[in-house]
């Protein structure tokens, strides 16, 4: 045989991974193999392998005579809408995509070419962790992983998408890029799985109440986002894909869009009830306001108070950070203000300007938030956008209240443009509260009360206080919204703004 077809033979020995009976075991759970699942996630043959005859050194338990070409993991690099990104795909049919030295060697060259060519990596996790045979080598293996995620944040996007089991070495990689996308029913993470737990707790739990998609969307916080099947997932990391800039010094991707940047959108005028205690759905705002209604929401289903994700405006990328009415009166907790910090900071990271939807009551009150560190949480939201270079518009609809007020992207945190809404409030707490506090020795007369609260919701629930001192720059009809915003992130794409130097910062934790 020539030399050719021997190569080609070869390769075609790789990309059979575990063998046809593990293939179909894969396929059976309802999961593509790694090969096919990088087919979905890039441009059609735009995916080129490296390290495909890589096997593992580990002789211990008889593990001489079972290598597999690619030992477990494929890497390479492709394009997404034609944009390079670094990827690598853990193949269960190999060894349960157990990590190896050499597996991890191949990982850490895909994470040491993204980097130093400024573009993003995206990992595809479905593994049983450390390579049991090989021992500290696998431990080393991962050590080498997580110290390239950490010098790699906030330089390259880095994207982990949980389609398999993710537990004890492969759970720290993933935690430390900046977001975890989950499939349902057929992914798990998990430092321990539910037979180490019954054994240390005698708790009895199965795979996904420990560690699937309905508990790291909801309750942990850990996925931002989950979709049914590894297609629809695949599709979805594409489309995310297409907002994130390369790397930390290059621009957001813009997209020419048939939606008009002055588009009016009288609906707005009428969005906000009159009266102030009725919810409305700020995600309404939302999908009105950005370019054809696209908007990739982050954490949808955890700390629904406040809502996060990316839209275009006239084709330029945004983050959206908005309070929702509609869930706890849109109160800023613990969660929440994790919730949007870590996504304040993220976009700040990659030069995308920051868009705030206010509509906020304040903080919510009360022991359980307060014995769960809500002051240190709050700071980390108020951190985020006091640290925040990057362009910052705001828009009050409603309630601007207190802290709260303050933390959400207000005027005196470097924002750029502040407007709001006729129907805007912007005062130090709630008229009731207030007044109970100013007029104490007036409580036992209701009338007298009600009176005193008429007033100083007269007084000060109006946005021209605010507009009178400047903190406010306009109040804007809400049909103009998208219009405004549209103007604002045209005039302040030159924007010029540096923190002092520092090693880092110190972020509340
Ligand atoms: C070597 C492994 C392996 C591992 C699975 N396999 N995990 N080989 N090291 N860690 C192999 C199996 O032997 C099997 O080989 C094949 O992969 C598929 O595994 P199955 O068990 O048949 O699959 P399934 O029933 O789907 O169960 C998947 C699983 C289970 C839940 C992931 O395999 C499992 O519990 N594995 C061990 C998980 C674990 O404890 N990992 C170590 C964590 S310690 P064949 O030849 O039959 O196909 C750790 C610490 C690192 O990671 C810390 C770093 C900071």
């Amino acid at each position: 045989m020539d030399t050719i077809s021997q190569l080609e033979q070869k390769r075609e020995a790789a990309r059979m991974g575990g063998g046809e009976r593990r293939i179909n075991a894969q396929h059976a759970k309802g999961k593509l193999t790694a090969r096919e699942r990088l087919e979905l996630l890039l441009d059609e043959g735009s995916f080129e392998e490296f390290d495909m005859f890589v096997e593992h050194r580990c002789a211990d338990f008889g593990m001489a005579d079972d290598k597999i070409p690619g030992d477990g993991v494929v890497t390479g690099w492709g394009t997404i809408n034609g944009r390079i990104v670094y990827v690598f795909a853990k193949d269960f049919t190999v060894l349960g995509g157990s990590l190896s030295q050499a597996h991890a060697q191949k990982v850490c060259k895909i994470q040491d070419m993204a980097l130093r060519n400024g573009a993003p990596v995206i990992g595809l996790m479905d593994a049983g962790g450390a390579r049991i045979q090989e021992g500290v080598d696998s431990l080393g293996g991962y050590a080498e992983i997580f110290q390239r995620n950490v010098l790699a944040s906030g330089v390259i996007p880095q994207i982990s998408v949980i389609m398999g089991p993710c537990a004890g070495g492969d759970v720290y990689s993933p935690a430390m890029t900046d977001f975890i996308f989950m499939v349902r029913d057929t992914s798990y993470m998990f430092v321990t799985g539910p037979d180490v737990v019954k054994t240390v707790t005698q708790e009895e739990v199965t795979a996904e109440q420990l560690g699937g998609a309905s508990i790291h969307t909801t309750k942990s916080s850990i996925a931002d986002g989950a979709w049914d099947n590894d297609v629809e997932t695949l599709a979805q990391i594409r489309r995310l894909m297409d907002f994130l800039p390369a790397n930390n010094r290059a621009e957001a991707p813009t997209r020419p869009s048939w939606d008009k940047p002055d588009r009016l959108e009288m609906s707005l005028d009428t969005l906000v009830p009159d009266n102030p205690n009725k919810p409305y759905d700020m995600k309404e705002l939302i999908l009105k306001t950005v370019d054809e209604g696209d908007f990739f929401e982050i954490q949808e289903n955890f700390a629904k108070n406040i809502v996060t994700g990316f839209g275009r405006i006239d084709g330029q990328p945004v983050g959206i950070v908005g309070n929702q009415p509609m869930v706890l009166a849109g109160c800023l907790d613990s969660d929440a203000s994790r919730k949007a910090a870590r996504f304040v900071r993220f976009c700040d990271c990659f030069n995308i300007p920051i868009v705030t939807f206010v509509d906020v009551p304040g903080f919510l009150p009360g022991t359980s938030q307060e014995y769960g560190g809500l002051i240190k949480h709050g700071a980390k939201l108020l951190f985020a956008y006091c640290e925040a270079t990057v362009p910052k518009i705001t828009v009050i609809t409603r309630k601007a209240v207190g802290g709260a007020y303050v933390v959400m992207a207000s005027r005196h945190l470097r924002g750029d443009l502040n407007f709001a809404w006729p129907t805007a409030g912007i005062a130090v707490m709630g008229a009731q509260g207030a007044v109970e506090i100013i007029f104490r020795d007036e409580l036992g007369n209701p009338e007298r009360i009600a009176a005193r609260t008429e007033e100083y919701e007269n007084r000060f629930l109006n946005p021209f206080v605010a507009a009178n001192r400047g903190y406010i720059d306009e109040v804007i009809m809400p049909h103009s919204t998208r219009r405004r915003i549209s103007l604002g992130l045209q005039r302040l794409r030159n924007k010029q703004l540096e923190n002092p130097w520092k090693k880092h910062s110190n972020l509340p934790l």
